[in-house]
């Protein structure tokens, strides 16, 4: 049987009020197609922190900010020293990114605050949201950037340092961002938490074709990122002889060709994904001197992921002719397991609140997988429409947001009464 103060809470959780902010967000760097483009650190990000900053200091929040951004808001409990429960995502998104993706977990998190000041529940330890910087990795790589630094992964100093495509830095980025939304209290890196959990959805199709309402995320898969650079010899594509030609643009794609290949596999369970494809001086009668692009390779079997990925230069060497090529590996994230008495309380809430729920790993990454490195953590998934995720189309129902972030409040404050 739930504890009545629990009860309290998940009762107070609104339906409307977490739906509509969903859709207030999502004005900021709408398309105009259905989707957004709120990448990292950019003025739309800005915007959203401060519209998240607005709603929690309408509520008697404080915030506080470490120094990669990651935007913390406290809900005081009893025990001010007590180490905070703590549920959060982020606010960035893909270039045509959907309304859900991350943000759903900041809203429920800020939702379930609410939720226990509607109830005048005082929590003995703090309740917190966290809004974590750059997780997508679209326009500054690493993803997970921000629970990276935070939690020791990635060092501050080389992630300030990181350009995106047009030369713009972390630091910059992340300067202008906090004139948008600026946050004087200081959070320390790696400030202990009793416990961290993420709802998100699930960005694929198994919830939704089983028809559960709720997914119990055991882990989050491994994941291998890797930047090929091939530089051949620009060349007139009017004069220069076969023979001659140093084509970059030729030997990147016989080396993706070949990745193809070897990432080929029956199961269907490997992910293999060439998502960035850059040729210089991308001119119709100038041979490619320059190729650049991005692998993205992941499986939930270390094994494998070894075994495939030590290859990938190998195979780019081997198909590179008369072109020099580096292969750098930009993130080896092993397969993550999620703490079991935070899973298990998952599942507890979903059977009290008779959700239908299904164990299920993480296909996707997220900013879990290095606070599971920090304190007790898990996830709870919910379906999005055919699995469609970084994608203008992906869609939620409002009644299973609500339904998930149910059981975060039951479980968010189970844990902050202990
Ligand atoms: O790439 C990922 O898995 C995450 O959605 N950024
Ligand atoms: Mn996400
Ligand atoms: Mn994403």
């Amino acid at each position: 049987m739930a504890d009545p103060v629990e009860v309290s809470v998940v009762k107070a959780i609104q339906e409307n009020r977490l739906w509509q902010r969903h859709m207030e967000i999502a004005e900021i760097g709408a398309t105009g197609r259905g989707g957004v483009n709120r990448q990292a650190l950019t003025p739309e990000d800005g915007h959203a922190r401060r519209l998240v900053l607005d709603w929690s200091s309408q509520r008697g929040f404080t915030a506080s900010i470490d120094d990669i951004g990651n935007l913390f808001i406290r809900r005081a409990g009893t025990k001010p020293t007590a180490a905070p429960v703590v549920a959060g995502s982020h606010l960035d998104t893909q270039p045509t990114g959907g309304n859900f993706d991350g943000v759903f977990g900041v809203l429920a998190a800020l939702e379930v605050l609410e939720a226990a000041s509607d109830a005048n529940v005082i929590t003995t330890r703090p309740l917190e949201l966290v809004v974590w910087t750059n997780e997508e990795g679209a326009r500054f790589q690493p993803t997970t950037m921000g629970s990276a630094v935070f939690t020791g992964a990635l060092a501050l100093k080389t992630v300030l340092a990181t350009q995106d495509s047009t030369g713009v830095t972390v630091e910059q980025a992340l300067a202008e961002t906090l004139k948008i939304a600026p946050v004087n209290e200081k959070r320390e890196f790696c400030s202990p938490m009793a416990a961290y959990l993420e709802a998100h959805i699930e960005q694929g199709p198994i919830l939704e074709t089983t028809k559960n309402t709720i997914g119990v995320v055991t882990g989050i898969q491994g994941l291998r990122w890797f930047q090929v650079e091939v530089n051949g010899e620009e060349a007139h594509a009017g004069t220069t002889p076969r023979q001659n030609r140093r084509d970059a643009l030729s030997a990147a794609v016989s080396m993706i060709t070949k990745l193809q290949a070897l990432m080929f596999d029956e199961a269907d369970a490997v992910r293999f994904t060439v998502g960035r494809f850059e040729v210089a001086p991308n001119s119709p009668n100038t041979v490619p001197g320059r190729v650049l692009f991005t692998v993205d390779f992941r499986h939930p079997d270390q094994d494998v992921l070894s075994h495939l990925g030590n290859q990938i230069e190998t195979v780019c060497r081997a198909e590179a002719k008369e072109c020099d090529v580096s292969v750098v590996e930009t993130m080896h994230s092993p397969p993550t397991e999620f703490d079991p008495i935070v899973r298990d309380l998952v599942r507890d809430a979903a059977k009290r609140q008779v959700q239908p729920y299904m164990d299920l790993i993480s296909g996707a990454t997220h900013d879990a997988k290095f606070m599971a490195d920090h304190c007790p953590s898990g996830m709870i998934f919910v379906p999005c429409e055919g699995g469609i995720s970084h994608n203008e189309a992906e869609n939620a129902s409002s009644a299973d947001l609500a339904a998930c972030t149910r059981i975060l409040a039951e479980v968010m404050i189970q844990l902050a009464n202990r």
